[in-house]
């Protein structure tokens, strides 16, 4: 059912945490657009606003500058609102470990506190949550069909086997499209607190009778995605090596494959099941529904740059990533949902968007560094060949 844009008389008021983010601040012009009240709440994190509040968040005029985790500054933002976008996050691969935890499981966990002790009126939540809360892709084995394979082992990643295998019989599996009753997990800290993030808000709304639904969004990129965090955004950092002159660093071999998804969907998405009541209570997949690999997308944004750089591929990789991840859409489409931007586009709009931002730097180098330095990203140390499915 489609729920009014007008409540008892009221349009209908919405916080967007993470505001002044890629997502958060798609999720907020569109609503704004259709007709929305709209508050921000965003600390500005310097990692990903390192030239302080962006342009673009001129426009929200009921802008909170504040942390997640502030607990009176999080009650400010709840007051007369119905809808609540969480957004905001700490994201990607950074070393931190203890800093996840705080923002996004304790910074979640507490918000949802408030609203339940102090009876808010609110009518919706919607969390953002990842892809990252599987262990690896949904894979079909030959012999078993489908098959919901572990994470690879450390061992056989150094070893330079890449290969997604049957977790029932070992050959090397094909990757399928991964639906919502995947194993999750995470294996790595951010997803780790994304699995928190999608479990507490589902927790509290079953117990609260408040509806939410936590969105799984696949890789997201656009304009607005920082240019300054080299820990996160695929596009995001092959854009920023290009334009620097600098070859594209493929973690593994390159072939290993992503759901891109251009954020205008995921805004789109947001806003659908905000005014629906069909998908109350899940986790859902969004995302492009297609699998395109590493390696392809750095080609594609050579050639838009027209870089004719050769990426590297050295045998890094980060143990705990999946080798290949194409999420299941259909339920979100079920709702109306269509991926309508195509990788090509959208690296063509992010392209022109950078344009406008002045220098581009390269913070690339420096972050591979401290990855290593702090045993985030490992190295083949022995290569087996031809185990790269
Ligand atoms: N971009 C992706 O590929 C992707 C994929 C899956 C899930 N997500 C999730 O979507 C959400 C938005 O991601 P994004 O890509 O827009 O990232 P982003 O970094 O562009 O936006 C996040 C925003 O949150 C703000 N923020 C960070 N820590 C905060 C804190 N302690 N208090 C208040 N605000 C804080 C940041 O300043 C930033 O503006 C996050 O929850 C992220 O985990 C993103
Ligand atoms: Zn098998």
């Amino acid at each position: 059912m489609t729920q009014p844009l007008v409540h008892k008389g009221k349009t209908r008021r919405a916080l967007v945490t993470g505001g002044a983010g890629l997502i958060g601040s798609h999720i907020a012009d569109r609503l704004i657009e259709d007709g929305w009240d709209v508050r921000v709440l965003d600390n500005l994190e310097s990692q990903t606003h390192r030239s302080g509040r962006p342009a673009w968040a001129a426009r929200y005029t009921d802008f909170i500058q504040a942390d997640i985790c502030d607990r009176s500054a999080v009650r400010a933002a709840l007051d007369g609102v119905d809808t609540i976008f969480h957004e905001a996050a700490y994201g990607g691969y950074m070393p931190e470990i203890a800093k996840y935890v705080w923002v996004n499981s304790f910074g979640t966990a507490q918000m949802l506190e408030i609203i339940r002790d102090e009876k808010l009126p609110v009518r919706k939540v919607v969390v953002a949550s990842s892809q990252a809360v599987y262990m690896e892709g949904a894979a079909r084995c030959q012999r078993h069909g489908q098959v919901f394979p572990e994470s690879r082992t450390l061992a056989q990643m150094t070893a330079g086997d890449f290969a997604v295998h049957c977790p029932r019989c070992g050959d090397v599996t094909v990757p399928i499209p991964t639906p919502e009753n995947a194993p999750i997990g995470g294996q790595n800290v951010y997803a780790i607190t994304k699995v928190d993030q999608e479990r507490l808000v589902l927790t509290w709304s079953q117990q609260t009778g408040i509806p939410a639904v936590a969105l799984r969004y696949s890789c997201t990129y656009g304009p607005r995605q920082s240019i300054f965090n080299p820990y996160t955004g695929v596009i995001a950092i092959f854009c920023t090596r290009l334009l620097n002159g600098q070859p594209v660093i493929l973690y593994e071999d390159g072939n290993q494959t992503r759901d891109m998804v251009f954020v205008d969907d995921i805004a789109r998405a947001n806003v659908l099941v905000a005014g629906s009541d069909a998908l109350d209570g899940r986790a859902v997949n969004v995302g492009s529904g297609n699998g395109v690999r590493v390696r392809d997308i750095a080609a594609a944004i050579g050639e838009a740059v027209c870089a004719d750089i050769e990426p590297i591929a050295r045998g890094e990789f980060r143990p705990g990533e999946m080798r290949h991840l194409t999420s299941d859409i259909s339920q979100i489409e079920s709702i109306g949902y269509k991926p309508t931007v195509v990788l090509g586009e959208g690296i063509e709009r992010y392209l022109q968007w950078i344009g406008s931002q002045g220098d581009v730097h390269d913070y690339f180098a420096e972050a591979q560094r401290m990855l290593r330095a702090k045993g985030t990203l490992h190295r083949v140390t022995a290569a087996t060949g031809g185990r790269t499915a």
